[in-house]
């Protein structure tokens, strides 16, 4: 099974289930409320866990209760969680997630997500060199993110980002990337733009991208440099928090297997994964992935 490093967040997701949202200034009585684990680099290493895949985690808690619990969490998925920090002076993150009918609303409250330094990723050094993926998104530090795509490259192993949430990024970390997996909005603030093109960005990155487009399924460009699609496949939408963690996860995954096929595998584990509530409450195991896909081809 591949070897995954993730660098990336981990949160604690206080998750409010109500009718609609509210308006400025009202107070609306909820139907639910529930903690889940979170936080995009913890979902793309459970993910990529569930599908069997060796995961490496690195990362930062603070000293405190969802930080261990947390921690046990991702340890009781099998993600090896030797290369989580633990910050003494800052709380662990959380993301505040208002989940109305099949949309939801977020407020990330970064805590020791923004201690993870270049430091970090250079004392793993070693899980870089030994892995055959790496994958990252932008919930901690751009120099840190930029770190772990300098490490990937000086050992030759393909560099995934996940561009969330959207922020301009420099050309150097452009530069780096194996692959960039942006939604229409990623797409447009990754290249400092107000509008999404992915003829610029399929002409700056050839066989470099993948976009995602929701229930519309995933455009990218194959080995060939031609535009492919991949369509989504249909299920009951329950929370689709965590569906492009998910995403992700099974292309970094499913890597080796070439995009058309590691796409394919990505949209079905993602469309499993928002048929239950949580980030992570949906996505399959590998097993499941494969009965999924069999009763649908
Ligand atoms: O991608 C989904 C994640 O984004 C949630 O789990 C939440 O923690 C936010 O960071
Ligand atoms: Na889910």
């Amino acid at each position: 099974m591949p070897k995954i490093v993730v660098v990336g967040s981990i949160n604690m997701d206080l998750v409010v289930l109500t009718p609609r949202y509210p308006g400025l200034g009202e107070t609306l009585t909820g139907e639910r409320f529930a903690n889940f684990a979170g936080g995009k680099g913890a979902n793309q290493a459970v993910a990529a866990a569930r599908l069997g895949a060796d995961v490496t985690l690195i990362g930062c808690v603070g000293n405190d209760a969802f930080g261990r619990e947390l921690s046990a969490r991702l340890l009781a998925e099998k993600v090896d969680t030797t290369w989580i920090d633990i910050a003494d002076d800052v709380a662990t993150g959380v993301a505040v997630i208002t989940v109305a009918g099949h949309d939801n609303a977020i407020v990330v409250v970064p805590g020791a997500n923004h201690r993870l330094r270049p430091e970090h990723v250079a004392a793993a050094e070693r899980v870089i060199r030994d892995a055959d993926v790496v994958l990252s998104q932008l919930e901690v530090p751009m120099d840190t993110v930029l770190a772990a795509a300098r490490m990937a490259r000086k050992y030759d192993k393909p560099f995934i980002l996940n561009p969330a949430p959207a922020q301009p990024l420099d050309t150097e970390l452009l530069d780096c990337l194996t692959l960039i997996t942006p939604n229409e909005f990623e797409l447009a603030r990754s290249l400092g733009r107000e509008q999404a093109d992915l003829a610029e960005l399929l002409t700056r990155l050839p066989g470099r991208v993948i976009m995602t487009r929701g229930v519309d399924g995933a455009s990218y460009c194959d080995a060939a440099g031609q535009l492919r699609h991949q369509p989504s496949f249909k299920v009951d939408a329950v929370d689709s928090t965590g569906a492009g963690d998910t995403f992700n996860a099974a292309l970094a995954t499913f890597w080796h297997l070439g995009i058309g096929e590691a796409a394919r595998r990505a949209c079905a584990a993602s469309a499993l994964s928002v048929t239950r509530l949580g980030a992570q409450g949906g996505m399959p195991t590998l097993a499941e992935l494969d009965q999924f896909l069999a009763s649908r081809s």
